[in-house]
């Protein structure tokens, strides 16, 4: 299918008074003063892009979204500058990984470079609520809901993408480095299932072991995948373990794209960044808990960390695993790469080798 174009311009109905912008506290509890959203139905296609006051939805009670979590987001940040300049990071990335959700949730495609104009569009309008403090962003969450009115399961006839922005700081509550808790008895997704999708679903079903792992005094969930107990995701980060591998090279290693990761964009940049400073091997390859405990032993890792784009960059210090638990090196030994990682990521968010045009 085609990307069909939004049916005429955008149209813009600003707030009448703009909502006093408080202190950046829990991520993403606040919002600005508007929003974007866009209907589309089979009949008529793509609707006008409309930007309104904020305000919350209404739906039909039997919208499939809510009853089959037909529905799909993204997160993608707008960060202000030293020079005062607005820029997203690397958006294009989100539009397309966005576009690939759609596909596999049935919803219908649309024009990515006409959603990244109204989404630019929107920002520009709250520009004021992009906070000014290091740590601090806009984070942009595009959200795409089927909004069928029937209750039959079947690919929506109605559909509506909004986007919403929230200024925040710092994603985790608690600094340092995270502890996890990995149990092979969770599966966050698998082959021929949708977790390579940005989809609520991939994130609602976590929430049972992340209060497991609490309970076992850890952070978030370490999630393990197959008899081998692969290493796949922390929380909702990818992750990555800077080591010694079996051959004694110096290796950035993170999981491949195999259809159970998510295609993170952080988790390209970094590889795209390390990969050009050719200090180090830099792999997708499958990890499992066996090769890091006897690297652990052997004293062969140097980091692990986890990324994202709320987090960024996340430094991992514990992993409860078979009762046991694993002290992960992290800023306690030489290799200070989350650090390197975090201040160069930032120069390129803040200081701009993309802007808030396309990239
Ligand atoms: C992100 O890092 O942007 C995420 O997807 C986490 C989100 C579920 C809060």
């Amino acid at each position: 299918l085609e990307p069909q174009s939004f049916n005429t311009d955008l149209v813009i109905q600003l707030a009448s008074t703009p909502n006093p912008k408080p202190d950046v506290s829990t991520f993403g509890s606040t919002f600005t003063d508007h929003m974007l959203t866009i209907e589309w139905s089979a009949t008529e296609g793509w609707q006008a892009p409309l930007i309104k006051p904020f305000g919350n939805l209404s739906l039909h009670p039997a919208c499939s979204s809510l009853h089959y979590g037909i529905q799909l987001f993204e997160g993608l940040k707008a960060y202000r500058g030293d020079d005062n300049q607005l820029r997203l990071f690397r958006p294009m990335l989100n539009m397309n990984r966005m576009s690939k959700s759609a596909k596999r949730a049935c919803l219908p495609v649309f024009d990515q470079s006409e959603l990244l104009e109204c989404i630019r569009r929107l920002v520009e309008i709250d520009q004021d609520w992009v906070p000014t403090t290091d740590e601090s962003s806009l984070y942009i969450r595009p959200t795409f809901i089927g909004t069928e009115l029937s209750l039959g399961v079947k690919k929506p006839a109605h559909a509506l993408l909004y986007v919403i922005l929230s200024p925040v700081g710092a994603y985790f509550s608690v600094a340092g480095a995270l502890s996890l808790w990995a149990d092979p008895k969770y599966t966050r997704a698998w082959r021929g299932g949708t977790g390579d999708c940005k989809m609520g679903g991939n994130y609602g079903c976590s929430l049972y072991a992340q209060y497991e792992a609490e309970d076992y005094g850890c952070q978030q969930v370490l999630w393990l995948y197959g008899e081998d107990h692969q290493i796949t995701e922390a929380g909702t980060m990818n992750i990555f373990l800077h080591w010694i591998n079996e051959e004694g090279e110096e290796e950035l290693a993170t999981p491949p794209l195999d259809g159970i990761i998510l295609p993170g964009v952080t988790r390209q940049s970094i590889l795209e960044l390390t990969g050009k400073w050719g200090e180090f091997k830099v792999k997708e390859r499958y990890l499992t808990m066996s090769q890091l405990c006897s690297a652990l032993k052997q004293q062969r890792v140097k980091e692990v960390f986890g990324s994202g784009t709320a987090c960024m960059v996340c430094p991992i210090g514990h992993i409860v695993y078979q009762g046991e638990s694993l002290h992960i090196p992290c800023q306690d030994n030489n290799s200070q790469l989350t650090s390197r990682i975090v201040k160069e990521l930032k120069d390129i968010q803040v200081g701009g080798c993309t802007n808030t045009h396309a990239h």
